[in-house]
């Protein structure tokens, strides 16, 4: 019916596509970036972080990675805990990003120790053999200036010490990024928190398995070996031939690794830890609304299409009277 009065149609469905519209793009601006999204705990990046984002820029790693973590089941149980909002205000320009080559780096702080870090910014094959990730030794050689970073610090008003500004000599640009990489993320308490336990006696049912051993071997050389040496000799970690530990508190270190000495959790490791489903409201209600839009969109086409059709079965009458 409706059809037949274009005018009409075309300001409903126009009225229609707006208030989809204003929805999804308008309202978030009223919903967002508003007081309860801060976070007490997030902090302005220091002299030596901020010009570890600045290189991060300037060397296109946001070509590779990104720097949000959505809140999808699959997304949380590989990188950690979803981004806030809040995590960001800080941050000048966003750097979240789309295209992944590499991981995600949104909660890289705190993962790994510094030492490697540096090690894998000099030679990322060396610890990760098929990582097609560039070498960025040459950072090493750039030395930063503390009256340019200054200035900086000055023109984005965020706080900083004269202390912090004055450390700064010496360093160079590997340093700043390793303090930022450090820094992401790392803001909210999310490690703690996500920290798995292991509850009641463990024993080892593979004990003198030879073919658990050999699979074992296999991943020592993909998850261990970059920290621990290949042949357990030590590197950025320790030595781990002659532990003497007992099964159990093995098990206790691989399971929950040792956040604070920089060996990371295996079970983090191999992403096999299910956190359960994280869906915001936020995520539900957008769900919603795309399948209003779209619900609108199916009616425009069915309403063209049944025109047609009915413009088509009537012409023929039509001709046949003129013809009588
Ligand atoms: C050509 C794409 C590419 C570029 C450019 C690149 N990366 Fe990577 N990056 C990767 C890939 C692939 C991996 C995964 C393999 C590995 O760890 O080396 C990775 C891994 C990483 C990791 C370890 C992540 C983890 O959770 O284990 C960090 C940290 C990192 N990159 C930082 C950077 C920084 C900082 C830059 C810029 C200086 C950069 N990357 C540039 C592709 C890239
Ligand atoms: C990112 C580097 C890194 C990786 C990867 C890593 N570790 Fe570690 N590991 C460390 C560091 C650093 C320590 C020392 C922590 C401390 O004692 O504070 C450590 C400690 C340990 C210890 C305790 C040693 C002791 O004498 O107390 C064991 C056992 C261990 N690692 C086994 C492993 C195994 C097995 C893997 C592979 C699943 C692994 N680690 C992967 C860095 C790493």
């Amino acid at each position: 019916m409706w059809e037949k009065k274009p005018f009409l149609f075309l300001l409903m469905a126009t009225a229609a596509i707006l208030v989809g519209t204003i929805i999804t793009m308008v309202l978030p601006f009223a919903w967002v970036n508003t007081e309860a999204d801060r976070i007490e705990s997030v902090t302005p990046y220091t002299p030596l972080q901020q010009e570890g984002r600045d290189v991060y820029i300037s060397e296109g790693c946001n070509n590779c990675h990104t720097q949000t973590i959505r809140p999808l089941v699959a997304e949380v149980v590989r990188y950690g805990e979803y981004s806030k909002s809040g995590e960001f205000v800080y941050d000048r320009p966003f750097l979240w990003g789309s295209k992944r080559t590499g991981p995600d780096l949104a909660r890289i702080g705190g993962k790994y120790p510094d030492a490697w870090h540096y090690q894998h910014f000099d030679d990322p094959q060396s610890m990760i053999p098929k990582s097609n990730m560039p070498d960025h030794d040459y950072l090493r050689k750039n030395m930063i200036d503390p009256e340019y970073v200054r200035a900086k610090m000055e023109t984005l008003g965020f706080p900083y010490t004269e202390e912090q500004i004055s450390a700064l000599a010496g360093k160079n640009q590997l340093d700043a990024m390793v303090a930022y990489m450090q820094k992401l993320g790392s803001d909210i308490p999310w490690r703690q928190a996500a920290q798995p336990l292991v509850v009641g006696v463990v024993s080892n049912p593979f004990a003198g398995d030879a073919a658990a051993i050999e699979a074992g071997k296999t991943l020592y050389d993909q998850h261990c070996a970059a920290c621990h040496g290949t042949e357990m000799e030590g590197d950025i970690g320790p030595e781990l031939t002659d532990m003497g530990m007992a099964d159990e508190d093995l098990y206790q270190v691989l399971f929950e690794g040792i956040p604070d000495g920089g060996m990371p959790s295996l079970n983090g490791q191999l992403h096999q830890l299910s956190q359960g489903a994280v869906m915001d409201w936020a995520s539900i209600a957008y769900l919603g609304i795309t399948f209003g839009l779209f619900a609108i969109f199916v009616v425009i086409v069915v309403r063209t299409y049944s025109k047609k059709r009915k413009t088509t079965l009537e012409e023929p009458k039509h001709r046949m009277l003129e013809d009588d």
